[in-house]
């Protein structure tokens, strides 16, 4: 039985990666971005062949389409992993109604219905894992408010989720990324320097070390990992 792995926001830097580990570890990956060409691309890009999806996650609309695809198209849906994200660079001061609302939409509001959906289905066929992408870091960051506080609040979502959907043999984790490939929502920004002092392990991470902490939690190996938030920062969080 062919099994399946949804991963939002995955054209690109860490969801990229962590479908290419996906479906190297024998997943049908559903790849998603706003960009149907591009998720066409990278779906067929993989070592397993997979589906894509355009869906813009800010959207609640597009959410439930993409779910009445999954489940239409597949009727099981295995593993789901929340990674997209939105960050603009403000501070509380300079952060209006309409940033907050869009990033607190496009990263929280998302992974909310995302497992929720998610865990519909896969509470029809036994189970399934959830993991979601949010940052290692547990402190406050400078101009970077919405989209701390979204990440903030995915924690806490992936701890009371884990909570609740454990009965029903789902398991839900985190991954604490700490500053990896390009910025995230920086595409384009591809000089960020590789050597970092500030990180005990002296350098940024790359994509792939994300995706294989991803890789772990999904498999049968984290069988009894329920409702972890684990930092893969290069040692930066517990050194500040
Ligand atoms: N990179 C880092 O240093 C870092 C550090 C800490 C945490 N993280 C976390 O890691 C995750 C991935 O970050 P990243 O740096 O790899 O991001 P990224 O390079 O900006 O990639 C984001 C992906 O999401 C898609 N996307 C963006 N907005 C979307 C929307 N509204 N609807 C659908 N798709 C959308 C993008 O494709 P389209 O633009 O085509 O839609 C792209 O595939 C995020 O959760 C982020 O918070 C990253």
């Amino acid at each position: 039985m062919e099994k399946i792995a949804l991963v939002t926001g995955s054209t690109n830097n860490i969801g990229k990666a962590i479908a290419e580990v996906l479906a190297g570890q024998g997943f049908h990956v559903i790849v998603t971005s706003r960009h149907g060409e591009e998720a066409k691309k990278v779906s067929e890009s993989l070592s397993r062949k997979g589906s894509w999806f355009a869906v813009d996650f800010s959207e609640v609309s597009a959410i439930e389409d993409l779910f009445k695809f999954v489940k239409e198209k597949f009727q099981r849906l295995d593993v789901l992993v929340n990674n997209v994200a939105y960050t603009k660079n403000e501070s509380i001061s300079d952060c209006d109604l309409t940033t907050w609302e869009y990033t607190i939409n496009t990263n929280l509001r998302s992974y909310y219905l995302c497992t929720k959906f998610a865990s519909e289905i896969m509470k029809g066929h036994g189970g399934g894992s959830i993991v979601n992408v949010t940052v290692s870091s547990t402190r406050g960051v400078k101009d970077k408010f919405s989209y701390s506080v979204s990440k903030g609040g995915i924690n806490s979502l992936t701890m009371s989720a884990a909570i609740d959907l454990a009965p029903f043999h789902i398991r839900v984790n985190a991954v604490g990324s700490g500053l990896v490939g390009t910025p995230v929502g920086y595409r384009e920004f591809v000089d960020r320097p590789y050597n970092n002092q500030r990180i005990p392990a002296g350098h940024i991470g790359e994509p792939q070390d994300v995706a294989e902490a991803v890789g772990f939690l999904v498999s049968d190996r984290a069988k009894y990992i329920v409702g972890a938030l684990l930092p893969v920062d290069g040692g930066f969080n517990i050194s500040l």
